[in-house]
């Protein structure tokens, strides 16, 4: 006896030594350990009696009370039990023992009444692990051949399939697990307070078992009971809510289920269950929204609400179309509103005014798409498009603005500033720009020009150079050509009469002689 312990530790320790240090030489330890395993005699009841070592080792384990077991000794028997050709016996032995123990487990899981349910699969599932790291490095040897040369599930995945297939999926414990985790996220989500950790462990349990395990057992259900949440509390806040609050209570749900995210479940489930949210609270409620009475998008825009349109903007762009509906209501209304601008009688009296609301329009939606969104290039573009639109409705548009430029230059950039004299004159050429009939334009512009000249009643010559320069930058010289020449033909006249009264100081006393050479051509008739 002592003999035969003598000579299977000796082939043990020479074969560790082999493992250890020579795994590259498959040829040596082959040869070594066969000139071995050829002196050795085996017991025949040698199998069974090492199995029952390890196999109470394992129920020791699992009954925490593995604190009296010597790992080098169980270490030494799985080894031996390998190296006598009794893989098959101690692989099918774990399975066997770790099932019984798996199925006490269940047992005292599907026993467990209320919050104990949750709370012991967690535990047990803690002690699982714990057992089946000791177990696996028990079985180590086993693992790195026999396994890998049977191609055999490894010790650590055995152990979380039987742990899937024997408590999860268990018939009493695999509903009630999910409806336990479904119930605990709704009562999240209502506003109670959950213990995170738990769920974190829970769940993280769903993962550790595999990614289908997490995806089909976990997060479709998760995202279908999700879905019909918020189809429910959508369609009940529709009812009852205006849009801003509508839009601020859709906010909500995206920001939390980011966080629930982070703290309890997978990280690529936060793009499903965002898109979830995004389809049950926003996408399937646009046009609804949009279209509020008294509430919905042309309200926001007529009363300047920056914050809500802000709001709708952020959320819609995360929906298909979202933006499109947003900008096509804000083109009809502004569209509307631009027609009755310019096409009532009332207010096309005052050609100052009448281009002065013009502007302010102008501003305000300015104002809007950089203020509530995000100054987005369709919106100003739709903006830009529209004012052409109704501007060219009212075919007398070129002759007002011409006006209100001459009203400007007249009197009304009296002490103005340089640079609020330029914004003036900006905002003057972005109408231009939207004319169709630019030479009508023109042709008011130069009448008015001339009688500005000639009357010297012009507020500023820098300023009408301004904006002759401005013109021409977006028309070309082609268009500007006569109206500089009106200037050159100002400054000829000034510079001859200079001249003639400083070789005659005589008459500087006398009345004022005011002559004007004009080209003809530049200057209306
Ligand atoms: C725990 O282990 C010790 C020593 O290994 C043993 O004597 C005892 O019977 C075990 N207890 C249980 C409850 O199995
Ligand atoms: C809209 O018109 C303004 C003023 O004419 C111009 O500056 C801007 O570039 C235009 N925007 C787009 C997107 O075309």
């Amino acid at each position: 006896m002592s003999n035969r312990f003598f000579v299977i530790s000796l082939v043990f320790w020479f074969s560790i030594s082999v493992i250890f240090f020579n795994m590259s030489n498959q040829k040596k330890r082959n040869f070594q350990i066969e000139a071995f395993k050829q002196r050795v005699v085996v017991d025949p009841k040698y199998a069974d009696k090492t199995w029952k070592i390890l196999e109470h080792a394992i129920h020791e384990i699992y009954n925490h009370n593995a604190s009296g077991l010597s790992f080098e000794e169980l270490y030494r028997n799985a080894y031996n039990m390998v190296l006598h050709k009794y893989g098959d016996k101690l692989y099918n032995g774990l399975v066997t023992t770790m099932t019984f123990h798996l199925n006490e487990i269940c047992k005292s899981i599907e026993e467990a009444q209320g919050g104990a349910f949750i709370e012991l699969i967690n535990r047990k599932w803690n002690d699982h692990n714990k057992a089946l790291q000791m177990i696996r490095d028990i079985l180590m040897y086993m693992d790195r051949t026999y396994i890998s040369s049977t191609k055999k599930t490894h010790v650590h995945e055995l152990g979380l399939h039987l742990w899937r297939d024997n408590v999860v999926y268990s018939s009493k414990i695999q509903t009630r697990l999910l409806n336990t985790l479904l119930d605990l996220v709704h009562k999240e989500r209502t506003g109670e307070v959950i213990d995170r950790l738990l769920m974190r462990n829970v769940i993280k349990m769903f993962m550790d078992l595999g990614e289908s395990v997490y995806q089909e057992d976990f997060e479709k259900p998760f995202l279908e009971a999700s879905a019909e949440f918020y189809k429910v509390e959508s369609q009940g806040c529709i009812e009852s809510c205006d849009c801003g609050d509508y839009l601020k209570k859709a906010e909500k749900p995206l920001v939390e289920e980011v966080e629930r995210v982070a703290h309890y479940l997978d990280a690529k489930s936060e793009a499903k269950i965002t898109s979830v949210v995004e389809r049950e609270m926003i996408a399937n409620h646009v046009q609804r929204l949009v279209h509020m009475e008294n509430s919905g998008l042309v309200n926001m825009l007529l009363n300047d609400k920056y914050e809500d349109m802000g709001r709708m903007y952020s959320l819609f762009r995360r929906v298909a179309n979202g933006l499109v509906t947003i900008r096509d209501v804000m083109t009809l209304h502004l569209r509307e509103m631009g027609k009755q601008l310019v096409t009532d009688p009332e207010k096309s009296k005052d050609p100052v005014e009448f281009v002065q609301r013009l502007l302010d329009e102008r501003d305000k939606y300015d104002k809007i798409i950089n203020m509530a969104f995000n100054n987005d290039k369709t919106f100003q573009n739709a903006l830009n498009s529209s004012f052409e639109y109704f501007l060219n409705l009212n075919t007398r548009s070129p002759e007002f603005i011409s006006l209100f430029v001459d009203d400007k230059l007249r009197k009304g950039l009296k002490g103005v500033g340089e640079e609020d004299v330029d914004l003036i004159l900006d905002k003057v050429v972005m109408l231009f720009r939207y004319l169709q009939e630019k030479d009508v334009f023109e042709k008011y512009y130069k009448q008015h020009l001339a009688k500005r000249l000639l009357s010297g009643k012009t507020v500023s010559d820098d300023a009408e150079r301004n904006l002759i320069v401005k013109l021409k930058t977006e028309c070309g010289y082609q268009f500007t050509s006569k109206l500089e020449g009106m200037f050159t033909d100002m400054k000829t006249s000034h510079d001859t009469l200079l001249g003639f009264y400083n070789s005659h100081p005589e008459l500087s006393e006398g009345p004022t002689l005011v002559v004007q050479v004009l080209t003809t051509g530049s200057w209306p008739t």
